[in-house]
C-alpha cells in the first residue's frame, strides 16, 4: 500500500480517546476519517453526527471496507491484541493506543501478525512527540547532560470515583485500569524513552482514595536504569485537584524538567544560542489531562496520526514502534510483581502470566 494519496482511517472504539483520534485525522494533511465502530450504538451516532463519517457496530465491518487503509484500536486495554490480529489479517495497518497490550507474550504475537501480513503497526504514545521532550531526547543524544545523574517522573492527578465507576473496564484490574499501566504509562515511557531501558525496579502500589475499586491509585517506585543512573516514579489519581506531570532530568552538566508540556527548567553548563528558545516551548498549553480525561489537546495525536499516514504512504516505521512500547511494558510488569512480591524486580520479566491472576 506504499505511495498511496490520501490514508484513510477507520477507529475500532467511539469512547473518550476516540473523539481525539477523530479530531486530530480529520485536522491531519492527507488523512481522512472513514468510519467508526462500537457495539454501544449511541456512541457511534454521536460521532458520525458529529465527525461525518461512516458507523457500525463491528471490527469485522471496518475490516470489510476496502477502503480503510489503517485500524485504530481505541478499545480497552485487554482487547488490544485480538483486534490487531484481526487487522493484521485483513490487511490493515494497525494504530493501537497505549498501553499495546497487556502482556509481552501478546505484544510479540502482535508484531508477528504484522510482520507477516507486511502492514505497520505503531502505537499511540503521544506524549513522545511534545516539543520539550524532542528538546531533551535531541540533548541527550548530543550528551549534554554530561554524565546521568538521575530521571524522575511526578504524575500527581486526581480522578474521582464516578470515572472509575463509569464503565466495566475502569475498574478491572486485567482490563488494565490501575494507575501503573493506565495513566503513569505514559510517564514511565517518557522516562525510558529519555534514559534508555530499566534493569531493575522497585516498587509499592497503594489505593489511597478510590475505596470502592480494587485497583492501585498511587504508584511510588524506584528505577535502575541501564546506562547506570536511576529514577524515580510517583503518580497517582488520588490527589486533589491534580497538578501538572514533571519530568524531571539530571547529568552532571545540566538540569531540564518539563511541567505540563512547559519547559521549566532547561540549564547547561554549555549554554548555547538556541536555549532561550527551548525555553518557551509549550508554554501556551493549558490542557495536560491532570485534574480530568477529557482536559487533553489533540495536538499530540495529530502528530502520531501523520506519522502513521506517512508511514504507509512512504515505506518507513511509525513514529513509536511496538518494539520500543514493548520496553516500557516490561517495566510496568516487572513494577507489578515488585509491589506483589515486596522485592527488587530485575528485567527481564518472567512469569508474566501471573500478573493478572
Ligand atoms: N493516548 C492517550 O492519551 C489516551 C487517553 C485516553 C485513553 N487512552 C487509551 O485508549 C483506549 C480507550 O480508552 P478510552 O478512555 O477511550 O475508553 P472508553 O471506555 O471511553 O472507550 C472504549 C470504547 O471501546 C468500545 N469497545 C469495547 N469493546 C469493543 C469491541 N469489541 N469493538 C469495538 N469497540 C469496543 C467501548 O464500547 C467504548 O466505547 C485505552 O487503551 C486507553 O489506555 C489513551
Amino acid at each position: 500500500m506504499a505511495n498511496k494519496g490520501t490514508i484513510r482511517f477507520g477507529l475500532l472504539g467511539a469512547g473518550l480517546v476516540a473523539q481525539f483520534h477523530a479530531k486530530a485525522i480529520q485536522a491531519a494533511a492527507g488523512c481522512e476519517l472513514v468510519a467508526v465502530a462500537d457495539p454501544i450504538a449511541e456512541r457511534v451516532k454521536l460521532m458520525v453526527d458529529r465527525f461525518g463519517c461512516g458507523g457500525c457496530s463491528l471490527l469485522d465491518e471496518l475490516l470489510a471496507d476496502e477502503t480503510i487503509d489503517v485500524i485504530n484500536v481505541l478499545t480497552p486495554n485487554h482487547l488490544h491484541c485480538d483486534a490487531t490480529l484481526a487487522a493484521a489479517k485483513a490487511g490493515k495497518h494497525v494504530l493501537v493506543e497505549k498501553p499495546p497490550a497487556m502482556s509481552l507474550a501478546d505484544v510479540d504475537r502482535m508484531i508477528a501478525a504484522c510482520d507477516r501480513a507486511g502492514v505497520k503497526l505503531g502505537v499511540v504514545l503521544n506524549c513522545r512527540v511534545r516539543k520539550a521532550v524532542q528538546a531533551m531526547k535531541s540533548a541527550m543524544a548530543e550528551g549534554r547532560f554530561g554524565k546521568l545523574l538521575r530521571a524522575d517522573a511526578n504524575m500527581k492527578w486526581y480522578r474521582t470515583t464516578e470515572y472509575y465507576l463509569s464503565d466495566g473496564w475502569r475498574s478491572s484490574r486485567r482490563s488494565g485500569a490501575g494507575v501503573t499501566v493506565q495513566h503513569a504509562f505514559h510517564y514511565i515511557d517518557l522516562l525510558l524513552y529519555l534514559m534508555g531501558p530499566a534493569a531493575r525496579v522497585q516498587a509499592r502500589m497503594t489505593n489511597a482514595a478510590h475505596p470502592q475499586v480494587q485497583l492501585e491509585d498511587t504508584l511510588a517506585a524506584f528505577i535502575d536504569f541501564s546506562n547506570g543512573s536511576e529514577g524515580t516514579v510517583v503518580a497517582s489519581t488520588a490527589l486533589w485537584p491534580g497538578m501538572d506531570v514533571r519530568i524531571e532530568l539530571y547529568g552532571e552538566a545540566g538540569t531540564a524538567i518539563m511541567v505540563g508540556e512547559r519547559m521549566d527548567t532547561w540549564v547547561f553548563r554549555d549554554e548555547r544560542p538556541g536555549d532561550e528558545e527551548i525555553r518557551s516551548l509549550g508554554r501556551g498549553v493549558v490542557a495536560t489531562g491532570a485534574t480530568g480525561p477529557a482536559a487533553l489537546d489533540f495536538a499530540d495525536h495529530q502528530v502520531v496520526i501523520e506519522g502513521m499516514a506517512a508511514a504507509v504512504r512512504d515505506d518507513v516505521d511509525p513514529i513509536v514502534s511496538a518494539g520500543s512500547a514493548r520496553v516500557t511494558l516490561e517495566a510496568v510488569l516487572a513494577m507489578y510483581q515488585s509491589a506483589a512480591s515486596g522485592q527488587a524486580v530485575e528485567l527481564p520479566v518472567e512469569n508474566e502470566e501471573l500478573i493478572w491472576q
